[in-house]
């Protein structure tokens, strides 16, 4: 069965936590990790959770204790990791237009890097020649994931050093020795089909003649998970058997074996979490029926950002009759987080809870409006346990001087 919170268990944790709430269902992730672990059990493969998608660090010490590895994308992130209690070959930070004084920070802290510019790998071959292996994001030019603002692999984008400049690369290799070890790309979030990884190794199994030192490809994440009844999910098991036929045929021709990596994100706490809030106002209007929410974009961007889909339930009132609205939040701009919407009848005061709400929910939050950032719970085992308190007015004055 796949492990979901009811809607009485949502009600009962609101009520004792407050709204707006993020909730987290641990075990959910251990499914969604153990679905991966299954899907890739053929091939040589490590994943690394992209913990960008959510850093609460109760959540990242439970990925931990589940045995999966961390993808961190700033030197925060890495310091929060090695705070979890991850060891540094555990971690691995794919950085991307940082200042090489970052860049020499997480070679001394000991941990795994992939660089995307040139002008950072030249510097990083200068300085530390063979003495230190590391990984290289390339850009394939590959149009993929759900929309463009999550496409990052395509010929526009700013990501990786694209795959026309690699002599330069091949150049810093010869000329400082400088040691690869890994090959990366990441082409976007939301790919549904395996066959746009598929395109991606093709195009790092071109290149690896030129890099004898690699001993991993990183195919970064991308895993789309289902928003709504009938969405497209990525078929992870579909993927793991190409990737196996494809890395094993590599090897057959080649004789060089490899290692896969991957840095999942969504697909490991997307429909993990809920995100609760209170219906604070119903306005009926002549074309509209809006129910207006303790909350807003500060709390929850993926809708006003990328029209993002999240399912709305009336856990107040799962039964009642479907009736169409609009939820918004209360930002001063338009705010909506979904538009004409069928949802059970709603009163004033009731709760409705945002699903997929794991990945880039909490995460993506601001103080727009001097608005206090909700709270965090994750439930473990069947116990709700508070993981980020809930923010009061002094912390929006904490840091102004
Ligand atoms: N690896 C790299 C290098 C990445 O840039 C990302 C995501 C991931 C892994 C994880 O991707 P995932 O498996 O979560 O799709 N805020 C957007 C998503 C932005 C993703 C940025 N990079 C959203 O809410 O949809």
């Amino acid at each position: 069965m796949i492990p979901a919170l009811s809607t009485e268990e949502l009600v009962n944790i609101a009520n004792e936590f407050g709204t707006p709430l993020y909730v987290y269902n641990a075990d959910r992730i251990a499914y969604q990790y153990q679905k991966l672990k299954n899907a890739f059990r053929d091939i040589d493969s490590r994943i690394f959770y992209a913990c960008k998608s959510l850093t609460n660090i109760q959540v990242l010490k439970y990925m931990r204790s589940l045995g999966i590895s961390i993808d961190c994308s700033s030197i925060n992130e890495v310091k929060l990791a090695i705070h979890a209690g991850f060891k540094e070959q555990e971690i691995l930070y794919t950085s991307n237009g940082i200042d090489f004084s970052e860049i020499i920070e997480a070679k001394e802290l000991g941990v795994h890097i992939n660089i995307d510019s040139l002008s950072n790998l030249e510097k990083f071959a200068k300085k530390y020649g063979h003495s230190y292996p590391v990984g290289i994001r390339v850009r394939p030019n590959i149009l993929a994931g759900g929309n463009l603002k999550i496409s990052t692999g395509h010929d526009k984008s700013k990501f990786g050093i694209p795959i026309e400049d690699i002599s330069q690369v091949i150049h810093y290799i010869s000329a400082y020795n400088l040691h690869i070890n890994s090959l990366h790309i990441h082409t976007g979030s939301e790919i549904v089909e395996a066959a746009i990884f598929l395109e991606g190794i093709q195009v790092l199994f071109k290149l690896l003649p030129q890099f004898d030192e690699v001993t991993h490809i990183d195919l970064g994440g991308g895993f789309k998970v289902a928003y709504k009844a009938g969405d497209a999910e990525t078929n992870v098991n579909e993927l793991g058997q190409a990737l196996k036929e494809a890395f094993d045929e590599y090897e057959m021709k080649s004789g060089r074996h490899l290692k896969i990596w991957f840095e999942p994100g969504k697909y490991l706490v997307s429909d993990a979490g809920y995100f609760i809030c209170k219906v604070n106002v119903l306005k009926p209007t002549a074309s509209t029926l809006f129910a207006g929410v303790n909350s807003g974009f500060n709390h929850l961007l993926r809708p006003m950002f990328y029209n993002a889909w999240h399912d709305v339930e009336n856990i107040s009132n799962p039964k009642g009759q479907l009736k169409s609205y609009s939820v918004v939040g209360n930002i001063c701009e338009t705010d909506t987080f979904a538009w004409d919407r069928n949802i059970a009848e709603i009163s004033e005061g009731d709760l409705l809870a945002f699903h997929n709400a794991g990945a880039y929910g909490f995460e993506m939050s601001s103080n727009y409006n001097s608005r206090l950032k909700p709270a965090e719970v994750l439930v473990t085992n069947g116990k709700a346990q508070l993981i980020r308190r809930r923010e009061t007015f002094e912390d929006l004055l904490r840091h102004q001087v």
